[in-house]
């Protein structure tokens, strides 16, 4: 089947602990119809129930299309917003029609990352969603980011319920390592990471674009983790270009 990229629909997946808000800019791409979900527990959407799985957030991302009657989207995602676009990859290839991986990675978390993941959990138990904000909050943009826009993406991640923190930190730290499906993807995908980006590094990025057959690889300058944030003009210049 051919398919035409252009006109598509792109279903935008946040990262951790986020909503959907973060994407607001990327409204502005021109050439395709935008889905911007929150993740459940996260922005306006209700926790929800059962072992919580990245697994889980795919479904829950593909159901949202059924009910849009879309059969088939580019799925960009954030972070664990793109450990979602694999496990939708692997599970629905059929209704992936491209990937945009916005600062993430294919890898599982380490031994230590998930350990602290776990300590996390405990803490949001005790002392609610503040410290883990406060802990991520510098690594999201960069230093000399505007004070207000620091402000804006700390208020999105407030946003985010107890319940969704927990849940997607089980659900990252039990995530499996996609490092052996990047060379079986045959769809066409894009690749973005900021420059300064300490979560999702450059060389992360530079490791998935080697592995990824044909896949383009844009570096941003002057971003951190949420590069589509902090420099929206150049990744939304780099999605139209991946488009047209
Ligand atoms: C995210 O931005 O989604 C998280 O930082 C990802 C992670 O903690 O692995």
């Amino acid at each position: 089947m051919h398919y035409h990229l252009g006109m598509s629909s792109i279903l935008w997946l946040h990262g951790f602990p986020l909503s959907s808000q973060i994407f607001e800019k990327q409204r502005a791409i021109a050439g395709a119809t935008h889905v911007m979900p929150d993740l459940p527990g996260f922005g306006n959407a209700p926790p929800a129930h059962g072992e919580p799985s990245i697994e889980q957030y795919a479904r829950f991302a593909v159901r949202h299309l059924d009910a849009l009657g879309i059969e088939k989207a580019t799925f960009a995602g954030l972070s664990m917003g793109g450990y979602i676009c694999f496990a939708a990859a692997r599970l629905f290839p059929d209704r992936v029609a491209g990937l945009i991986l916005l600062d993430t990675r294919e890898t599982a978390d380490s031994e230590d990352a998930r350990k602290q993941r776990f300590e996390s959990i405990e803490k949001v138990q005790r002392e609610g969603i503040a410290p883990v904000v406060n802990s991520m909050l510098p690594k999201m943009l960069t230093q000399s980011a505007p004070q207000e826009l620091k402000d804006w993406v700390r208020g999105v991640m407030m946003s985010s319920s107890e319940e969704g923190v927990i849940a997607a930190l089980r659900a990252m730290a039990n995530r499996s390592d996609s490092t052996a499906f990047l060379p079986t993807i045959s769809v066409p995908t894009l690749i973005v990471v900021g420059e300064e980006d300490p979560i999702t590094t450059p060389a992360d990025a530079e490791r998935m674009a080697n592995a990824i057959p044909h896949a383009r690889l844009v570096k941003i300058a002057g971003a951190a983790h949420l590069s589509n944030v902090e420099q929206h003009a150049a990744v939304n210049a780099a999605v139209e270009r991946f488009l047209g």
